[in-house]
């Protein structure tokens, strides 16, 4: 619906035979509109960006110059019009989090996924979420179910607004946030957790075993995986045989249950696993 708003906004304005195709996207975050545009509207980008603040009623618009880069995931942005301001107050399923898109990984498009992982979780339940960001799903999850969730990230500015983020939403001993890598924290956190989340696709494989060493006996681990493919369920079977491989060195995989969360770029898949395992 936003990605029609925004096409109605730059009606006239662009030359572009199919400004569908042309639009590659829209983001809204709280007060901000992230939108990626190519490169033919570059003559009328800031008018792009202020017909969009007055269509959406935003504050900002920015511009994804960069996908989402190695390491903390931030992505290339480029100011088009309204406030310059990076920060802003997103809300989802009854919880706030403050969020600053030029300096931690953000991403609305995860909202289904973060109800349906929160929706799977029991009250008594200790979950350690090894990628954490601005502690979106830690915080969904101790909110709708009370359970107490270790949030992990190694970005220093994800880390500080995830602990404002535990303040406003009143989570504080529930989430417990920790600035590391998440594998510097396994020992620590070796035995003690019912479920894991990996909710970053670049360490899936390599950071496996170190989930597996933080459950406690039988256990959930969720993890997210990109997967090439031009046939959505081609693509979570090539998930599934790669991450049953690589979690089979560390425990036994009881069951594998796995779907496409979104599309992430042409014939490319975010897939997401949910793994019922027992440690060796
Ligand atoms: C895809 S984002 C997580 C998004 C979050 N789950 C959400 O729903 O908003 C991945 C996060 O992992 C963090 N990260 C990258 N490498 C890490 C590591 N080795 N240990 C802990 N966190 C890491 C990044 O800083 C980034 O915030």
């Amino acid at each position: 619906m936003r990605k029609s708003a925004v096409l109605e906004a730059v009606e006239g304005l662009v030359n572009s035979k199919d400004l569908c195709k042309a639009l590659k996207g829209v983001d809204i975050i709280g007060s901000i509109a992230v939108i990626k545009i190519p490169r033919e509207w570059e003559g009328v980008k800031h008018r792009v960006g202020e017909r969009i603040i007055s269509k959406l009623g935003v504050d900002s618009v920015y511009m994804q110059t960069a996908p989402a880069r190695q390491g903390d995931r931030v992505r290339g942005l480029e100011w088009l019009a309204g406030e310059r301001s990076t920060e802003t107050v997103y809300s989802e399923h009854g919880c706030r989090f403050l969020v600053d898109i030029e300096k931690v990984y953000f991403s609305p498009r995860l909202s289904n996924e973060r109800k349906r992982v929160a929706g799977l979780v029991g009250q008594r339940e200790t979950v350690v979420n090894m990628f954490a960001g601005v502690g979106t799903f830690s915080i969904i999850i101790a909110k709708k179910k009370g359970a107490k969730v270790f949030s992990i990230d190694s970005n220093p500015h994800a880390f500080a607004l995830m602990v404002e983020n535990v303040a406003l939403n009143k989570l504080n001993g529930k989430v417990i946030p920790v600035l590391a890598d998440a594998r510097e924290v396994t020992a620590e956190l070796e035995r003690t957790s019912d479920r894991i989340l990996m909710p970053l696709p670049e360490l899936a494989e390599e950071y496996i075993g170190d989930a597996v060493r933080m459950l406690r006996g039988d256990g959930w681990i969720h993890v997210y995986t990109h997967e090439s493919s031009r046939v959505k369920a081609e693509a979570v079977e090539k998930a599934k045989s790669r991450m049953l491989k690589s979690a089979g060195r560390f425990c036994e995989v009881i069951s594998a249950d796995g779907k496409v969360v979104r599309s992430v770029g042409r014939n490319n898949y975010q897939v997401v696993l949910d793994l019922w395992v027992r440690p060796h």
